[in-house]
C-alpha cells in the first residue's frame, strides 16, 4: 500500500524547467466555458510547491476526445481559469512541441506558468508515439516529468508512458495522494469495510464489485448495477435500464460471495433493494413511485433504490470505519431519483469517524455538486473516472507503473 515511487519532493527541482502532466479534461458549457474546476484546483498544491522552488512550470494535458485539431477543444480557457486561481499569469501556447513552445520557454522566466495546447491534437499522443514524446521534452528543454494527470494515469498515452523515456520521472502531489487514499481505503481500512457500488456502467463495475467481496465487510449495491444483477436472478425490473447477458458474471459474483460467507449469509453481504423507486420516464417531472420486488409494472423504469432500502442502508453505514463509494445508487441528474444518492452523502459528511472514499466521473460531480463544492466534508473525493475504479479494482496504472521507483 506504500507508494514506491519518487515524487516532486523527491527530486531537485529548483529553479529548474519541469513539465507537469495535468488532467485538465475539464467538463465545459455549450458555449465553451468551464462548467466545473474540481480538476484545475486539484493540480494547484503541485504547481505552488513546483514555483515556491523557482521552476519554470510547463503545463501539459489533454481536454476531451479531440479528432485532430478541434478549437472547441483548445485548452486556452483553462490557462485564464488557472491563472486566477493561482494568481499568476499563465502564458498559453498554442501548441505542446515545436518553435512556438521553444522560444515561449526561451523567454519565460523561474516562477513562471505556460499551459501548452490540447496533447491530443496530435494523434502521437493517444498512439503513445515515441517520437511525438520526445519532441514535447526537445521543445521544453524540460530536466523533469511530475506526472500529477491521476485522471489519465489509467491511459498508457505519449504524455504518460513514452515520454518517461526520455526526462526523469516523478509524481507529483495530487498522484500520490490520490494512489495513497484509494489504495489504503482498500488494502488497509479502518473496519468495518462497506463498499457502496451503483452507476451504470456495469461491465465496468464487476471488478470492483470482485475485488470488494475479497476486501470488504459488506456490499451495498444500487443504480443500474442493482437492477442487472435483481433481472440476472429473475426478478421482473419492468423496461429499467440493464446490461444484457449478464447471468454468467452474475452467477460467479453470487458463488464467490456463497464462498466467502456461507450461504445464508449472501444477502447480508451483498445488500441488494428490496423495494425500487419507479417512474414511468426519466425527466424533471415525472413521479417517483416506491414499489417492491415483485410490483414493477412492464413500463416502469426503476431510477434510484426505495425508502426501505435507504433505511436500511444508511443504518449498515452508521457502523462504518470505511465507505467506499462508486457510482450513483440512482439516476441521481434528477433530483426526485437523487434520493438515495443525497442520503449517503449527508450520512458520510456527518459522520466525522468514518472514512470516506469518493469515486468515478459522475459520483465525484454528484458530491462535489451536492455539498456545493466542499470536498472537505468526506475523506477524499477522487479526481479520477476511469482511473480511480482501476485503481479500486487492483489494476496496475500505466502512468503510475512508468515513474522513477523509490530506493528500497
Ligand atoms: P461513475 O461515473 O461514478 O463511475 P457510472 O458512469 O457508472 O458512474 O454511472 C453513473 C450514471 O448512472 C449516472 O449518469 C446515473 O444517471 C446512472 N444511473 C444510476 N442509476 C440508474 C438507474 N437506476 N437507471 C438508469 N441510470 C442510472
Ligand atoms: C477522464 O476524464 O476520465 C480522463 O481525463 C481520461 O479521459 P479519456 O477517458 O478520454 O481517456
Ligand atoms: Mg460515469
Amino acid at each position: 500500500m506504500s507508494f514506491r515511487k519518487l515524487s516532486i519532493r523527491d527530486v531537485p527541482i529548483d529553479r529548474k524547467v519541469i513539465l507537469v502532466r495535468t488532467d485538465y479534461n475539464v467538463p465545459l458549457n455549450s458555449d465553451g466555458t468551464i462548467r466545473d474546476d474540481f480538476r484545475i484546483k486539484a493540480s494547484l498544491p503541485t504547481l505552488r510547491f513546483a514555483l515556491k522552488r523557482g521552476c519554470t512550470v510547463v503545463i501539459i494535458s489533454h481536454l476531451g476526445r479531440p479528432k485532430g485539431h478541434q478549437p472547441e477543444l483548445s485548452l486556452a480557457p483553462v490557462a485564464e481559469r488557472l491563472g486566477d486561481l493561482l494568481s499568476v499569469n499563465v502564458t498559453f501556447v498554442d501548441d505542446c512541441r515545436g518553435d512556438r513552445v521553444k522560444s515561449a520557454v526561451r523567454k519565460s522566466r523561474p516562477g513562471e506558468v505556460l499551459l501548452l495546447e490540447n496533447l491530443r491534437f496530435h494523434e502521437g499522443e493517444e498512439a503513445n508515439s515515441l517520437d511525438f514524446a520526445k519532441s514535447i521534452v526537445e521543445a521544453t528543454g524540460a530536466r523533469y516529468l511530475v506526472q500529477d494527470g491521476f485522471g489519465a494515469v489509467h491511459r498508457a498515452h505519449a504524455s504518460t508512458s513514452a515520454i518517461t523515456n526520455y526526462v526523469p520521472s516523478v509524481a507529483g502531489l495530487l498522484v500520490k495522494k490520490e494512489y495513497l487514499h484509494l489504495t489504503k481505503a482498500i488494502e488497509k481500512p479502518k473496519r468495518p469495510l462497506v463498499a457502496v457500488i451503483g452507476g451504470a456502467k456495469v461491465a465496468d463495475k464487476i471488478g470492483i464489485l470482485e475485488r470488494f467481496i475479497d476486501q470488504a465487510d459488506s456490499i451495498i449495491v444500487g443504480g443500474a448495477l442493482a437492477n442487472t444483477i435483481l433481472a440476472a436472478q429473475g426478478v421482473d425490473v419492468g423496461a429499467s435500464r440493464i446490461e444484457e447477458n449478464q447471468a454468467d458474471t452474475v452467477n460467479s459474483i453470487l458463488e464467490a460471495v456463497r464462498a466467502k460467507v456461507g450461504p445464508n449469509s449472501v444477502d447480508k453481504f451483498l445488500v441488494l433493494p428490496h423495494d425500487l423507486a419507479v417512474a414511468k420516464s426519466i425527466n424533471e417531472t415525472a413521479k417517483r413511485r416506491v414499489v417492491r420486488l415483485g410490483e414493477i409494472e412492464t413500463d416502469d423504469l426503476a431510477l434510484d433504490i426505495g425508502d426501505e432500502t435507504i433505511t436500511d442502508m444508511i443504518q449498515t453505514i452508521k457502523r462504518a470505519g470505511t465507505v467506499v463509494w462508486n457510482g450513483t445508487l440512482g439516476y441521481a441528474e434528477i433530483e426526485a431519483f437523487a434520493h438515495s444518492s443525497a442520503r449517503l452523502a449527508l450520512a458520510l459528511a456527518s459522520q466525522e469517524s468514518t472514512i470516506s472514499v469518493i469515486g468515478g466521473g459522475d459520483t465525484a460531480d454528484f458530491v462535489m455538486k451536492w455539498s456545493n463544492n466542499d470536498r472537505s466534508l468526506f475523506s477524499h473525493v477522487s479526481t479520477g473516472g476511469g482511473a480511480s475504479l482501476e485503481l479500486l479494482s487492483g489494476k496496475t496504472l500505466p502512468g503510475i507503473e512508468s515513474l522513477l521507483n523509490a530506493p528500497k
